[in-house]
């Protein structure tokens, strides 16, 4: 394989070595470049072992890798960075089947691939959560159409204004409790409709409806992979999704800021323990104050909201359709920002290797 063929690996914002069955490095991308921050020229050819802190621990993965003992391992491991010195680094070595190469090493700064695992592992509490927040929400909702009707026939009997002030009070709470239980039930009620979804239609629609909604001072930079393969989908959901981050980040703002939109392609992506070839990188960030420091770490769990108005299921919910479109969902925010990063599989997963 020339380097030619490596190209495309230099769209990727996330740095990528490839290695073949001698240890030796065969390719890194543009980000890896930046990252280890020598080329490409001065990286090829030399072994693992040069450029990593632990050299015995370089020569046992190199085996694992020959052996197949593994299709995608997880480590952190301390790279020679240039003017940075060692450095740890979320290392995602994956087992490829390619000719002259053995594998693909990932590497990240340490906070996205805490980020990523943390959601992973969360994500399936909040699973049990979710399940027993719906059938709670199923036993609310049934009493509630009874207590309504019943206070609506009570209202019509009633003979003095004063006195129907108290059941206006009890349908209107019902109303409320019944919008908050639809929502709450919002992402399972209908299955998923998948079709062919291009993701810029999604983002176009977003905006078009976030900037209607907060139309002074409101700046939504788009910043587009039009590359982007179609991905299979719910289109009405995705919209639902992007839209409840959107518009939590034009609320952070108070209707004056800015919103980027950036879409790219992530190649070899683990994603809940499957990996794809390819996957859909949406990033939404804001220039907003920040999540409250109080909520930051609960923000996906239901009714957790920094906001009088907010029933706290905004972000609930899009998690779910993330999750129901195979993908995962992380957020960093500080005081400067936020940023909601989003990876979904765009095709099938790849088939597991031993
Ligand atoms: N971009 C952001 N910047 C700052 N804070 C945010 C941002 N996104 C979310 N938050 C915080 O996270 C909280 C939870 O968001 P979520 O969308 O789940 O609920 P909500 O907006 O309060 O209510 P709703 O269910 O109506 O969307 C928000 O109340 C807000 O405090
Ligand atoms: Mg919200």
């Amino acid at each position: 394989m020339k380097n030619a063929g490596f190209d495309d690996l230099d769209l990727l914002s996330t740095a990528i070595v490839l290695m073949d069955d001698k240890g030796c490095l065969v390719h890194v991308n543009a980000a890896g470049e930046n990252l280890l921050g020598c080329s490409v020229a001065l990286i090829a050819g030399h072994r693992l072992n040069d450029i990593v802190g632990d050299s015995s621990e370089a020569d046992r993965l190199i085996a694992e890798c020959g052996a197949r003992q593994f299709s995608v391992k997880r480590l952190q491991m301390a790279w020679q960075l240039a003017g940075r010195g060692m450095q740890v680094l979320d290392t995602t070595v994956t087992v490829v089947e390619e000719p002259r190469i053995l594998a693909s090493i990932e590497l990240r700064e340490p906070d996205a691939f805490q980020r990523i695992d943390r959601e992973e592992r969360q994500a399936a509490l909040m699973q049990m959560n979710q399940l027993l927040l719906r059938n709670l929400g199923h036993e609310v909702k049934n009493p509630l159409g009874g207590i309504r009707g019943a206070a609506q026939l009570l209202d019509a009997e009633l003979p003095t204004r004063a006195l129907k002030e108290y059941t206006e009070v009890i349908i209107k709470e019902s109303d409320r409790l019944q919008s908050l239980v639809d929502q709450m039930l919002a992402p399972v009620r209908r299955s998923l409709t998948k079709s062919s979804v291009n993701i810029h239609s999604v983002l176009e629609r977003v905006r078009t409806l976030v900037l209607s909604e907060f139309p002074k001072g409101l700046k939504v930079i788009r910043d587009y992979d039009t590359s982007l393969p179609e991905m299979q989908g719910d289109s009405e959901q995705l919209i639902q999704m992007a839209l409840n981050i959107v518009r939590n980040a034009a609320e952070a703002v108070q209707g004056v800021g800015t919103i980027w939109l950036k879409t790219r392609v992530s190649r070899q992506v683990t994603l809940h323990r499957r990996r794809y070839r390819l996957a859909l990188s949406l990033s939404i960030r804001d220039d907003g104050p920040g999540i409250p420091e109080a909520i930051r770490d609960e923000i996906f769990y239901p009714l957790v909201s920094g906001n009088p108005k907010g029933h706290g299921l905004g972000l609930t919910i899009a998690q779910t359709i993330v999750h129901q479109h195979g993908g995962v969902i992380v957020c960093r925010s500080e005081s400067t920002g936020t940023e909601f990063l989003i990876l979904m599989p765009l095709g099938g997963p790849l088939p597991a290797q031993v």
